[in-house]
């Protein structure tokens, strides 16, 4: 069901509450308002705030637009407030804090509606699963004390596996232990691999002339637009479509190669003959390292890219409910020249 349709709903729920109070007041004006205010109000207090981790980032920035588009109330966690000022004047509360500080979550989660979880990465993190671990028990922390039943968590495809999927491991790990909460209601979002990611090596298009990763070329895999992602998401916060624990992947509209959106974008910028290269893992290690990322991060990133060729990303079944219209082509147009000519 659309947002849009959902609050429409909620309004003709409403509607007979506040109208049966009225036609029931048959005594003097003070008390007339008085049922008008209180009814209102109670009214009003059906409609709970959806909180949103990871505000500012890729995918969670788009699902806060797409809430306060639609008139949601909205809570915005991320750690920076500059970068969350342009919720505040969209309307949203904003908290600027990190997912360490448990209370900081618990207070936000409380009367919420639903909330948005992400793990996120922390490419300084000495050991990336236990930082992983960490941050999910401040989640599940959070979540029992708050009390809140609904939870979208952002996951990715891979991650019915534990090991050898490097990052996924995590998320793997984040679904399992939340699938442990008692009358807490949860829908893992298993998203495929990010068009936007594309944008991260843009500098070496620009600088080499050709894109490379440590992913074999010409495996494919599902590719989504994240504002695809976030449109599902949004639909999940706000519907509460979902009880019990779920999976639901969020595939793009087909798989793609690399070398495939290699080729899209060299059409789409006027270099036709942008090839992929795929960086030996090594090579690709010194060149993270050297970005200061941590030993343990790098690791699980190349470990993510090498596996691709074992298929742990083909694992989600291809349908209607798990396929999102934006083409690769739509995305390179829309997202990808714009950035590509600032
Ligand atoms: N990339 C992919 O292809 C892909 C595919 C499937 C699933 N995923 C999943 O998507 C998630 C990442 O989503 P994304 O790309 O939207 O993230 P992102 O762009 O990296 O943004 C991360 C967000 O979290 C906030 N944040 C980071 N560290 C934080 C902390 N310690 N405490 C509080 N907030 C923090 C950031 O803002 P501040 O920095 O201001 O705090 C930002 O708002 C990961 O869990 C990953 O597994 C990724």
């Amino acid at each position: 069901m659309a947002v849009s349709t959902w609050k429409a709903r909620n309004w003709k729920k409403a509607l007979p509450g506040i109208i049966g109070d009225l036609i029931q007041v048959s005594e003097p004006p003070l008390k007339h308002l008085y049922i008008i205010i209180t009814s209102t109000f109670k009214n009003i207090k059906m409609k709970k705030k959806i909180v949103v981790l990871g505000a500012t980032g890729t995918v969670g920035s788009k699902i806060t637009e797409v809430l306060l588009n639609e008139e949601q109330y909205v809570t915005v966690i991320a750690r920076r407030t500059e970068k969350l000022e342009k919720f505040r004047k969209m309307g949203a509360e904003i908290i600027a804090g990190d997912v360490s500080d448990v209370q900081l979550l618990t207070n936000a989660f409380s009367r919420a509606y639903s909330a948005f979880l992400i793990l996120p990465d922390n490419p300084m993190a000495e050991n990336t699963r236990a930082y992983q671990r960490q941050v999910t028990s401040n989640l599940i922390q959070a979540i029992e004390n708050s009390g809140i039943k609904h939870i979208v968590n952002m996951s990715s495809v891979g991650s019915h596996m534990h090991e050898g999927n490097g990052m996924m491991a995590g998320t793997g790990e984040q679904e399992v232990r939340l699938n442990q909460l008692k009358d807490v209601n949860v829908l893992h979002l298993r998203s495929a691999y990010f068009m936007e990611n594309f944008l991260r090596i843009m500098g070496m298009v620009k600088k080499m002339g050709f894109h490379g990763t440590v992913a074999d070329g010409d495996h494919a895999i599902p590719m989504v637009a994240t504002k695809d992602v976030a449109e599902v998401a949004a639909m999940h916060l706000v519907n509460l479509d979902f009880t019990g624990k779920r999976v639901h992947a969020v595939m793009g509209p087909r798989n793609y190669t690399y070398r495939e959106l290699t080729t899209i974008i060299g059409k789409a910028i006027g270099i036709p003959d942008l090839h992929y290269v795929q960086i030996p893992a090594e090579q690709a290690r010194q060149t993270f390292l050297s970005n200061g990322f941590s030993a343990d991060f790098v690791t699980n990133l190349i470990e993510m890219g090498t596996a691709i060729q074992s298929g742990f990303m083909n694992y989600q079944k291809r349908d209607a409910s798990t396929t999102t219209p934006t083409t690769a082509e739509a995305f390179v147009n829309d997202v990808y020249l714009p950035a590509y000519n600032r």
